[in-house]
């Protein structure tokens, strides 16, 4: 029998027409006879469900909202970032602060609006004061991605910074190079990955993460580079010269 959310704010990172859902209380299933929405939504939805009554690791003890994804289901674009920071964890939705500015001037430049592309994060709770994601984290959140992928079947996916790259590559079989103990974001960034998982075939394309750019003049040049020839690719799929 499927739970009922527990969470306070159970749809406060849903956009849209996922909205009405934070309106109506009862089983999945009722919410979804009564507003209609689709396949796709449903699955969705129900990811941000589970992260929002989910504790499968430490996190959620520390978080003041669950931030599962936020954006178009039908993107042929989704980015992946790390993990929700200070203004993500109060507005329960990925890149609202200051990288979140930076990234909607990023996407101009790839040619892009948020409300065509779909944001989600490796971990969906925030790790206090912001540190690095752990292990054990990362393994037990990343399936929530791994559904929100299978579910938007994007073409492409672009990885923000190098957890995010190095676990959208796994997924592939692409193991990125370790340097110190961590992944080498430099060994990958900028080059066009396949990604066979799931039966699902995509691009993947590492970029530094924008909040580096935002205090190093030469990581924003790179980045704003990287979105340039993010926008190439995509023109590239788009007219069938760049097969997936
Ligand atoms: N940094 C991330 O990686 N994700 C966010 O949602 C915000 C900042
Ligand atoms: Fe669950 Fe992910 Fe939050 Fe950990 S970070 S509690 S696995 S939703």
């Amino acid at each position: 029998m499927r739970r009922r959310c527990r969470s306070a704010r159970p749809c406060v990172a849903l956009s849209g027409r996922f909205s009405q859902l934070a309106k109506l209380k009862g089983p999945f299933e009722e919410l979804f006879r009564v507003t209609g929405l689709d396949e796709k939504a449903r699955a969705l939805a129900e990811v941000a469900e589970e992260v929002a009554r989910c504790r499968k690791c430490r996190l959620w003890s520390s978080r003041t909202n669950p931030v599962p994804g936020y954006g178009n289901q039908d993107a042929d674009v989704m980015f992946v970032g790390e993990a929700p920071g200070y203004n993500e964890d109060l507005e329960g939705k990925p890149f609202v602060g200051a990288a979140g500015k930076f990234l909607d001037q990023l996407l101009g430049l790839a040619g892009l609006r948020r409300s065509e592309v779909f944001i989600a994060n490796v971990l969906k709770c925030r790790p206090p004061g912001n540190r690095d994601p752990l292990p054990d984290e990362v393994e037990a959140c990343g399936p929530y991605l791994d559904r929100q992928i299978s579910t938007i079947r994007p073409k492409l996916v672009v990885c923000l910074g190098r957890y995010s790259a190095s676990y959208v590559l796994s997924r592939g079989g692409v193991r990125v190079r370790s340097r110190a103990g961590g992944t080498s974001i430099s060994a990958v960034r900028g080059q066009v990955f396949k990604v066979r998982f799931n039966g699902l075939e995509f691009l993947a394309m590492p970029t530094y993460h924008p909040a580096a750019g935002l205090y190093n003049p030469k990581l924003k040049d790179k980045l704003m580079e990287g979105f340039l020839s993010i926008g190439r690719v995509l023109r590239g799929i788009k007219e069938g010269s760049i097969p997936i």
